[in-house]
């Protein structure tokens, strides 16, 4: 089986296409825009989870790591996604807010890289997101144990059914640390494929406060 899988690796196709168009002279001045645009076309396509993306991060060595995340909401200039301060992902953001997120939507052949700094947002806008989340994940972010090993299964469900039957009695605990970040950018870029590997590539830059376009070699 192992050696099936691996011809199956090792000969696997990618960008097969067709893809959609990207006119690359018509592409919005921010990248926001351009961002939900390709949205737009992703849902359009039914992309599977166009909201799952990449988050990655740096910890206290420089050593890179990442991991998927939902990607919450936007705003004119910022990308959301919330966690707890006490994840993995929490504490190296707590020593380097330096952020990547990136998306590929394999339906429409296109990639996207947001670099920037990750902000934490206030107590009260953290507590709004937090009470939209269902029982269950509220339950757990209560427990604070994410990326904590777990050394007993039944401490583990233990503190876990301590926190569902707290939420039964009060249904407005908030988890101290769910926080809610929203990603500054510096840098997007915007990957199209192309069957023929002429693959399109913009980045936008902020630079003195404005976007400027530049395409890249594919
Ligand atoms: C599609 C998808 C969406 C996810 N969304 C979140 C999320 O919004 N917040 C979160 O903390 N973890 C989310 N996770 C789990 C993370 O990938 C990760 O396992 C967890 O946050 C622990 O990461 P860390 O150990 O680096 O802190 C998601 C995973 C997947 C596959």
């Amino acid at each position: 089986m192992g050696k099936d899988v691996r011809d199956q690796i090792r000969n696997s196709k990618t960008l097969l296409g067709p893809f959609p168009e990207f006119k690359v002279e018509k592409s919005p001045a921010s990248p926001m825009n351009l961002f939900l645009e390709w949205f737009q076309v992703a849902l359009d396509h039914h992309v599977h989870e166009p909201h799952a993306m990449t988050l990655s991060t740096v910890d206290a060595d420089g050593r890179p790591d990442a991991r998927v995340l939902s990607l919450k909401d936007t705003d004119e200039e910022s990308w959301y996604f919330a966690t707890g301060t006490g994840s993995e992902k929490g504490r190296q953001l707590d020593g380097n807010p330096a952020v990547c997120l990136s998306f590929y939507w394999s339906e429409v052949g296109r990639q996207i890289r947001i670099r920037g700094q990750a902000v934490k947002m206030n107590e009260e806008f953290n507590a709004r997101d937090f009470l939209k989340r269902g029982k269950m994940a509220r339950a757990i972010a209560l427990t604070g144990n994410q990326s904590k090993l777990i050394d007993s299964q039944s401490a583990f469900e233990g503190e876990l059914n301590r926190q569902l039957s707290n939420l039964e009695k009060d249904s407005a605990i908030i988890a101290k640390d769910w926080t809610v970040y929203r990603v500054q950018a510096s840098e997007v870029e915007f990957w199209q494929a192309d069957e023929e590997r002429l693959h399109i590539r913009l980045k936008y830059f902020l630079q003195n406060g404005q976007w400027v376009k530049k395409r890249l070699a594919p």
